[in-house]
């Protein structure tokens, strides 16, 4: 296993922590506060996105910090924004509401197939790395052949995609793709929290209890021994801090097996061939 304490290196150099914190719901009053909670208690990764309406009070957060220079900013472009021009002008926007002059990661949001526009928004991203406005650029939702497409019309790789992943939802094939593809996986909705009970599944309450952590401590720490990079969300501080303890304890081979065991096949989000 890699050392989990060292960040991750993405393709293109890029030094990725392990674990960052999701943005999803919260507001450009409820942020800076979340995410100054965050940056204090180590995350140094922040997920935003232009659709989160936050990035405003996330770069309040940031840049309140004084740890600009060592947090990794990620932010992504909406499905109504897809196109030749129209991503350039997401990313100008989401750098002025950030109060930034350079996202650390700019990710497509949704391939939107049917709007048949991703490769040309892909380009526009790879401008915009090229003129350093962006240092990493990567995907989130992608499937393995809609990535093809964008490496055989660009020739240029993402650097990772970010997909609904969790224990209920483990995609275990298409997180061996990535591997052999060298694309790394952030994993959203980390914690399976939009369906079902995931926490209370009695394997995840006996390793819980076995290890002295709480379930969600549990999951995070399954995701990083599969190499997976999650962003839980929380805007309780106690959480905010909990879920960063992950560093400290190990899962046995049989406890990650048992908790692969839990893999339903159904996604609790939506599907990439039909999100538009
Ligand atoms: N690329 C995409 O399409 C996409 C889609 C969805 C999400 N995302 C990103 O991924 C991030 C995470 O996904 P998510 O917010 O959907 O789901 P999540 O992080 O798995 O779950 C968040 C929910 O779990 C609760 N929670 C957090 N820590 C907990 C703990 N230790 N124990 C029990 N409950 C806990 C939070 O409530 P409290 O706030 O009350 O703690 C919140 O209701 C998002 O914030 C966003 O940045 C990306």
């Amino acid at each position: 296993m890699a050392d989990l304490n060292e960040p991750m290196e993405l393709s293109d150099g890029l030094r990725m922590p392990r674990i960052g914190f999701g943005t999803w719901r919260l507001t450009d009053e409820s942020a800076p506060a979340a995410v100054a909670a965050a940056l204090e208690d180590g995350y140094r990764l922040i997920d935003t996105a232009e659709l989160y309406k936050n990035e405003k009070g996330v770069g309040e957060g940031v840049r309140a910090s004084g740890l600009r220079e060592e947090v990794v900013v990620q932010s992504k472009v909406w499905n109504d924004h897809h196109g030749t021009e129209e991503p350039r002008r997401a990313l100008e926007r989401s750098l002025e509401l950030l109060g930034l002059d350079r996202i650390d990661v700019y990710l497509v949001h949704w391939p939107a197939p049917a709007q048949d526009l991703y490769v040309d928004t892909w380009r526009a991203l790879a401008e915009a790395r090229e003129e350093g406005l962006v240092a990493s650029i990567g995907v989130s939702n992608f499937l393995p052949a809609h990535i093809e497409r964008l490496i055989a019309e660009t020739g240029v790789a993402p650097a990772l995609n970010q997909i609904e992943l969790h224990p209920y939802f483990n995609q275990a094939a298409l997180r061996d793709w990535h591997a052999e593809k060298g694309i790394a996986v952030q994993a959203w909705g980390p914690l399976g929290q939009r369906s079902g009970s995931l926490m209370d599944e009695p394997v995840l309450r006996e390793v819980s209890e076995a290890h002295g952590k709480d379930a969600g401590q549990v999951i995070l720490r399954w995701h990083l021994q599969h190499g997976t990079v999650p962003v839980p969300k929380s805007s309780n501080p106690e959480r905010i801090r909990s879920n960063l303890e992950v560093f400290d304890f190990e899962l046995s081979d049989a406890e990650m097996e048992a908790i692969d065991g839990l893999d339903t096949g159904v996604r609790q989000g939506m599907d990439p061939e039909t999100v538009n």
